[in-house]
């Protein structure tokens, strides 16, 4: 294996220390650099012939693809893979690995963390806290409505793998549950024990709580805005931790400057990080976090594991775990990565 090079183009982690060490256990040649913000040729240059690629957030469109012979592999560090040309990959017999796998516990954890907080009003409570401190008397006078969270509905928008976790950990919180997903497995409807399905109207009318867990794609760019706000009750909240662009930040700052809606938790933005005059940074109902849905310590480490796994793969001439381009396979024909 002394001939296989394998590199990280850049990272988030403190250091690769344990990359280093593990790379030294499977005797192939190891480099790691920080290149997430410099210039195609220095890129391509660094990549060189290494034959697996790790990137984070650099990025990799055909013009760095295309100079890349040598390489079989590219793993994306993490879910999303829109920094590299998932086409050019194909069109040059690369595989694109994702990770899809690695912190759908954290972000449902995030997203019921969100739903809490709202239902809870925990920020609108700070500040009343705060006023009441410094004038020496409680006034509650502008804290809104707090209701009962088990008598109340939650609707679940795509139940995948963190929607379905979700669904999971709120059996005990809310007095019902909808679930819309059009597109869901019968293992997982099953699993579940689903017997009903809502459409997205339905669900939206319905429910007390709305929290969305679909991925970001043409159908669902959007799929919240200004009409399907005004479908929701004025008492319900918005809860999105999957992309930013599945609701649109206009209509929902119109919402809740309105009162279209009671309030919204949001982790993810249409632009990251978003700018400083986000009108949302102003709403005292507009509870925020900082696209973190996926962070823990343990799963810092997941990640790390599933790729060394993908690694490890490569090294035995198999596939790794996730392939986002699959339509590669009909170039390979069949051929294991070191036979190309
Ligand atoms: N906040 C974070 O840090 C963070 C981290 C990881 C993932 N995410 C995001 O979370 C989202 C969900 O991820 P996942 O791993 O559960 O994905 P997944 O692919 O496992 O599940 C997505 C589900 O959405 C369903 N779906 C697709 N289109 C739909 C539609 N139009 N209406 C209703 N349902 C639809 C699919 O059938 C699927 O069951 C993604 O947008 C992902 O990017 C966010």
């Amino acid at each position: 294996m002394a001939d296989t090079r394998i590199v990280v183009t850049d990272y988030i982690e403190d250091n690769l220390d344990w990359e280093v060490e593990e790379m030294k256990k499977r005797g192939v040649a190891f480099e790691h650099a920080q290149l997430k913000l410099a210039p195609q040729d220095e890129l391509v240059q660094f990549i060189g012939d290494a034959e697996v690629v790790i990137v984070n957030m650099a990025p990799m469109p055909e013009s760095v693809i295309s100079q890349l012979p040598g390489t079989r592999l590219i793993i994306r560090h993490g879910i999303g893979y829109d920094n590299v040309d998932t086409a050019a990959c194909t069109a040059q017999g690369i595989r694109l690995a994702n990770i899809p796998d690695y912190c759908a516990q954290e972000v449902a954890e995030q997203a019921v963390a969100l739903l809490l907080t709202c239902a809870r009003r925990l920020f609108e409570s700070r500040r009343i806290l705060e006023e009441s401190s410094a004038s020496g008397i409680w006034d509650f006078s502008t804290l809104g409505d707090i209701h009962r969270i088990s008598d109340q509905v939650l609707g679940i928008v795509g139940c995948g793998r963190i929607g379905s976790r979700v669904y999971r950990m709120t059996e005990n919180l809310f007095g019902e549950r909808m679930v819309c997903d059009p597109y869901m497995d019968d293992r997982r409807i099953a699993a579940l024990g689903l017997d009903t399905q809502h459409s997205l109207e339905d669900l939206l009318q319905a429910a007390d709580y709305v929290t969305i867990h679909t991925p970001l794609n043409d159908q669902t760019r959007y799929m919240i805005d200004q009409p399907q706000l005004r479908m929701m009750k004025p008492s319900a909240f918005l809860v999105n931790t999957a992309r930013g662009a599945i609701v649109k930040t206009e209509a929902l700052t119109k919402a809740l400057k309105e009162g279209w809606i009671a309030g919204a938790g949001i982790d993810v933005y249409e632009t990251e990080p978003p700018p400083a005059d986000l009108e949302l940074f102003d709403l005292p109902t507009a509870t925020l976090s900082s696209h973190l849905g996926w962070c823990s310590v343990e799963s810092g480490w997941d990640i790390r594991h599933k790729i060394m796994q993908d690694v490890d793969n490569y090294l035995a001439g198999l596939p790794p775990r996730f392939t986002v381009n699959t339509d590669v396979e009909a170039k390979l024909g069949g051929k294991a990565y070191r036979d190309m």
